[in-house]
């Protein structure tokens, strides 16, 4: 038997939780439209809407916040901040941003535009609307495995290299810079090999191009390798993270994740004359280059998060615990994406479900129930998110029904999953008496956000 999970620091400050009666909770529901989204967060349990700038902070982290020096120009934070990415990542120039999305309007607004297409694993949303936006084509080239919830590939986060092959042969001169996304949030948190990213590397810097990481969840995706890719296991998952980042030529970075900090990000660029561009456009939105739009305890902080994160016992007990709950949601016959991802957990709506149509938004009614029977808060990742509305007006679901159970960085502990197994097992149970949704309002753009529902 696996030794008992344990969470790898103790605690210094707690927080009560909420916890409300179901009338309580029905009455919040009800106000927000039957969007999570509209639900106060003392109103919420356990909030795992998202993994997002939810992390706790250490004691490290806020002393390094007492030491910040707020500074307009050339602060020391910067120095610290700037000295721990290169040390990380080792690209020669540090652009700090207020968050990942950021960063990447910076880098698509110079690099994107009509007529180019930027491949990857799978954008993430706010990277696929910044190409868009800038007129460009956000290419997703994921392996087929990462689309079936019941495969047990390893590394379902991976490039079909042969695709992208295929692409830079067919439009090399329309392609920027070539992305992948560790991990592949949008295909269930999965990771990405060394192996794959040492391919990718070879193509695009074989034809001469960029190649740029989408890397949040760098340090989750280095232990992922570690666990699962042949002949890395004596390896630390410093070591691979370095290996990692080396095999491009910069990336953007959303510090709200693997970084542990509650807001920051950033742009790293071997490109000296990409670079001076882009500080040039963070002085018009985000601020001078040598804070971004971060305030200087930010930047602190986010040195400080980005060597915690790779600490094995902190990865271990992670990547554990988030496969743990995967695991007890299986065993109450709730089907869940596999192998359990490194930031969250996907049910499988659709299965649990079945007599739901998804034009019922299937994912929006179960993420409703557990909020209903046990202040869970969570994110469908389904027709709400996806549908769209054919031309002739019939209804287009997305390709799977999911809800994403995001797990916030050394927030809950171990009971407290052992605890959203039992209430989720308890509403699996009573599944067949769940009934479906129809949207009241849909907004044009990111309808998950705003949109308002009532059962049918
Ligand atoms: N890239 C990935 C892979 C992300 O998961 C996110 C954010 C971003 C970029 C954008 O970063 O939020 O700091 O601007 N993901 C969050 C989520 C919002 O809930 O998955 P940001």
């Amino acid at each position: 038997m696996a030794p008992v999970i344990f969470e790898p620091f103790k605690i210094k400050v707690v927080e009560s939780l909420a916890l409300l009666t179901r009338e309580e909770r029905e009455r919040h529901l009800l106000a927000a439209g039957r969007n999570l989204f509209g639900v106060p967060a003392a109103a919420v349990t356990f909030d795992l809407l998202t993994d997002s700038g939810q992390a706790a902070m250490s004691t490290e982290q806020w002393s390094a916040v007492m030491h910040a020096d707020e500074s307009y120009a050339g602060s020391r934070s910067f120095a610290r901040f700037e000295s721990s990415v290169k040390d990380l990542c080792g690209y020669r120039n540090v652009i700090p941003a207020h968050q990942g999305r950021a960063a990447e309007r910076i880098l698509f607004s110079l690099v994107s535009g009509p007529g180019k297409v930027i491949p990857s694993n799978c954008h993430f949303d706010t990277t696929r609307a910044n190409i868009e936006y800038s007129g460009g084509e956000a290419l997703d080239l994921v392996i087929d495995e990462a689309s079936d919830p019941a495969s047990l590939h390893p590394f379902k986060g991976n490039i079909n290299l042969s695709k992208l092959e295929r692409l830079v042969r067919e439009r090399r001169a329309d392609i920027p810079l070539g992305m992948v996304t560790i991990t592949n949030n949008t295909a269930g948190g999965q990771p990405v090999s060394l192996e794959n990213l040492r391919g990718i590397s070879a193509i695009l810097r074989g034809a001469g191009i960029p190649f740029v990481i989408d890397a949040c969840r760098f340090a989750e995706n280095s232990w992922f390798i570690r666990e699962r890719e042949p002949g890395q296991q004596h390896r630390t998952p410093t070591e691979i993270a370095r290996e990692v980042f080396s095999l491009a030529d910069g990336c953007t970075v959303s510090g709200k994740k693997d970084a542990l900090v509650n807001m920051g990000g950033f742009l790293a660029l071997n490109d000296d004359e990409l670079a001076l561009k882009a500080r040039n456009l963070l002085i018009l939105t985000e601020g001078f280059p040598t804070y971004g739009g971060c305030s200087a305890r930010d930047l602190e902080a986010m040195a400080v998060g980005l060597r915690e994160s790779l600490e094995p016992s902190y990865l271990e007990y992670r990547i554990r615990s988030t496969a743990y709950l995967a695991d007890g949601l299986e065993r109450n016959g709730i089907r869940t994406v596999r192998p359990a991802g490194g930031h969250a957990v996907y049910i499988d709506a659709r299965a649990l479900l079945p007599h739901i149509p998804p034009g019922q938004y299937p994912g929006q009614a179960l993420a409703c129930e557990l909020y209903l029977h046990g202040g869970i808060r969570s994110c469908e990742i389904g027709s709400v998110m996806f549908g769209k509305l054919a031309r002739d007006g019939s209804f287009v679901a997305a390709r799977n029904e999911l809800v994403r159970l995001a797990i916030p960085r050394r927030v809950y502990t171990q009971s407290h999953v052992d605890r959203i197994i039992e209430l989720a097992a308890e509403v699996g149970a009573k599944a067949k008496e769940l009934r479906g949704l129809r949207m009241t309002y849909r907004p044009q753009y990111l309808p998950h956000f705003t949109g308002r529902f009532e059962p049918v």
